[in-house]
């Protein structure tokens, strides 16, 4: 396996992959790799003939005050989780690489980005949009890999796609969790072993919001309240939101209608973690 640090190294690899008639799959990373990341390389590797993960902590999509700095990096134990998984390139550059000083091209959506983590991460969604589809540039994979856990995003990169023919299809993949629910993160190695078991307050809300969904509450607000409490039990948690919107406009809703996302981001301490659940009626 080759971890690759150019966009033209890239282009030369994938040429040749593409020349020998064969398929290329790709999953987006900022690294930490956990077994949510290698979830989508598994799903990536019984789908595709070759694949590819990029590695790359995208400075476009922190804020001025988030953990761009702080966030996890080590590309030799990535690499390592990468090889054991059958992937057969790492594109990882530098932001240099991928920004140059004269970068002045970005991806903007608009409505589906403002509610969620796009009301509370202004301009979060941009730097997404727009390193996904300079990745999708560089790579150009036939199927691209994302998870569920951030439900939002997965919504915005099928939006994206569709909205300007990108010519691959886009793989939702289920949430992976450690065995107590936690959704694992990359950032759940922020955590002290206090903010750790607080955590739980994250899945325990999603849980208890998605029984009471498919016990037939269909009051928004009732549900948001339920979620709301089970967090707010816990001194370490602190609520950024909790907010059930329509799964296709990502837009608030009052009554829940037949496709629902429920969705909410907690500090703990200060490290902000996000979960959520997906219902669709008939599912
Ligand atoms: P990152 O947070 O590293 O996540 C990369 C991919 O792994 C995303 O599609 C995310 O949804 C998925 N993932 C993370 N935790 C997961 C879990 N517990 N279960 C299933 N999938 C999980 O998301 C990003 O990076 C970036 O925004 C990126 C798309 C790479 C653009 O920079």
């Amino acid at each position: 396996m080759q971890i690759i640090e150019t966009v033209a190294g890239v282009k030369e690899q994938v040429a040749a992959w593409k020349a020998a008639g064969l398929t290329i799959g790709l999953v987006p990373t900022m690294g930490a790799l956990h077994e949510g990341h290698e979830s989508l390389m598994e799903a990536a590797r019984a789908a595709c003939d070759k694949v590819v993960v990029s590695v790359f902590v995208n400075p476009l999509q922190f804020g001025p005050d988030e953990d761009y700095d702080a966030y996890p990096r080590d590309i030799a134990r990535d690499g390592a989780v990468c090889a054991a998984h059958g992937v057969d390139a790492v594109f990882h550059p530098t932001p240099e690489e991928m920004y140059g000083p004269a970068f002045n091209t970005y991806v903007v959506m608009e409505a589906l980005t403002d509610a969620l983590c796009g009301a509370s991460r202004p301009g979060h969604f941009r730097g997404v949009c727009t390193v996904v589809t300079k990745l999708f540039n560089i790579v150009q994979p036939d199927f691209a890999f994302f998870g569920q856990k951030d439900a939002q995003q997965l919504a915005i990169i099928k939006r994206m796609v569709a909205d300007l023919n990108m010519n691959l299809k886009v793989v939702g993949c289920p949430i992976v969790r450690e065995e107590d629910g936690l959704a694992k993160s990359s950032r759940n190695a922020y955590l002290s072993p206090d903010e750790r078991q607080a955590a739980l307050v994250l899945s325990r809300a999603v849980r208890a919001g998605e029984a009471a969904v498919r016990a037939g509450e269909r009051d928004a607000a009732a549900v948001k309240r339920q979620m709301s409490a089970i967090i707010e039990a816990d001194p370490l948690a602190r609520i950024d939101y909790v907010e059930v919107v329509d799964g296709a406009t990502m837009q608030p809703v009052n009554t829940l209608g037949r496709s629902v996302l429920a969705a909410l981001a907690v500090y703990i301490g200060s490290t902000r973690l996000i979960d959520n659940f997906i219902y669709e009626e008939g599912e």
